[in-house]
């Protein structure tokens, strides 16, 4: 059989998802994150779409990010998806944070890596003038809207602005409130009361969650676009010495629950992603998380630990949302493959990328994948699957300087 290529299933994939139009007097242009369940712009898809998609046609990746741009409201605000090209039916209008049928966008956010994708996808930022006061603007939203304790850390209103919409680290925050159970949309509807606002849900004494991934994500942006680096405070915040992990701040939660005794989840890992981390975090992330058999024996990378006893991988008739309660992510594997790289652990970031090969050539580009036996599940033709090109074929910019290879 012939060996599987990467680089040429991925832009078969990216091409075969890209869409087009004009919608509202605007102009849009990316990639939906797959034809059938995903058939709209998806805020941090789109910046893992350009990334990848950056190796073999820049002009189309610089595109995808200026739709983002586009869809921007004068505010600065963008919402976690934005309904180019035809509305929500009505099915879906009851689980998606939108404030009206007409919008064009959801009233929620997804991580904020924008900026970071930018610079990674197109360049740096500050050399565009009219870009660099765009990703400001957004970032001003973010402050003046997330920024609930003034110290530069964002805080999230419903679990899916994490993008890890079902995890179980989220269960004792939201309790059956929670994504993936059965109360959700009464969650959406809480906050579509309070105009989606995160001090409104505050002063309501409803959850706020200082959450790791975001932050992580937001750090990264923040650095993009030349502002200090907020790892210190995010390290001061986050993270817990004695459990050697990161775990979310929360308040206003229905269980409340230590962090040592919430679920085991992967984006504990999401801060080997930050060039600055202190190396003795770093490396007790590497070792006693990443290397232990509960993460290290799954498919790369599993939401959730293997013998954690939240680990699930079923889906359930009430729900086919159960995203992030168990199976492996490839952006997730990726994420802490930069860590590896950057602290010259290549040949552990090789295997994962290895091992990912084999599952994704079986498989194809799903959504996520079952952690043990690697069996694909949720969406097919899953766009940000194809950051496995990037696990295979890191570029300069993401293992310690130097400017992006190209690929072939
Ligand atoms: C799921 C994921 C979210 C992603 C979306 C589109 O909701 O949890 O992170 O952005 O699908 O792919």
């Amino acid at each position: 059989m012939a060996a599987f290529d990467v680089p040429a299933a991925a832009r078969t994939l990216l091409e075969g998802n890209w869409r087009e139009g004009d919608d509202r007097g605007r102009h849009y242009a990316f990639s939906v994150p797959s034809p059938r369940s995903y058939p709209w712009q998806w805020y941090w898809d789109s910046c893992f779409h350009a990334i990848v998609r950056s190796r073999y046609d820049g002009a189309k990746a610089r595109a995808e990010l200026q739709t983002l741009l586009t869809a921007m409201r004068d505010d600065g605000f963008i919402g976690h998806t934005v309904l180019w090209g035809h509305p929500l039916d009505v099915r879906r209008a009851v689980r998606y944070n939108i404030a009206s049928r007409a919008d064009l966008m959801t009233s929620t956010i997804q991580p904020p890596i924008l900026a970071w994708a930018w610079s990674l996808a197109v360049g740096d930022p500050g050399e565009d003038p009219a870009i660099k006061a765009a990703l400001d603007r957004h970032h001003g939203w973010l402050r003046a809207n997330r920024d609930l304790d003034g110290d530069g850390l964002l805080w999230l209103i419903q679990p899916d602005e994490s993008g890890m919409d079902a995890s179980p680290k989220f269960d004792h925050v939201w309790g059956v409130q929670a994504q993936g159970r059965p109360l959700f949309p009464t969650l959406i509807h809480a906050n579509r009361r309070r105009a989606f606002d995160a001090r409104r849900v505050q002063a309501a004494r409803r959850p706020v969650v200082c959450e790791v991934l975001t932050n992580v994500l937001w750090t990264l942006s923040e650095q993009a676009l030349g502002r200090p680096s907020m790892t210190g405070r995010l390290v001061e915040r986050l993270w817990d010495e004695r459990a050697g992990r990161f775990f979310d701040d929360v308040r206003g939660a229905r269980r409340p629950t230590p962090g040592p005794a919430r679920p085991a989840t992967w984006d504990t890992l999401a801060p080997l992603a930050l060039p600055d981390l202190p190396d003795a975090i770093a490396d007790r992330l590497i070792d006693e998380v990443l290397l232990t058999p509960r993460f290290a024996d799954g498919v790369p990378l599993p939401a959730v630990a293997l013998d954690d006893p939240a680990h699930s991988s079923r889906e359930t008739w009430w729900g086919r949302h159960r995203h992030w309660r168990g199976p492996s992510w490839v952006n997730s594997a990726w994420l802490v493959s930069l860590g590896l790289r950057r602290r010259g652990r290549h040949e552990l970031a090789d295997a994962m990328a290895q091992r990912l090969v084999d599952v994704v050539a079986r498989e194809g580009f799903r959504e996520y994948y079952e952690s043990r036996t690697g069996a694909g599940m949720g969406a097919h033709d899953f766009g940000w699957s194809t950051l496995l090109w990037e696990l295979v074929d890191p570029r300069a910019a993401t293992t310690g300087g130097g400017a992006p290879e190209t690929g072939s």
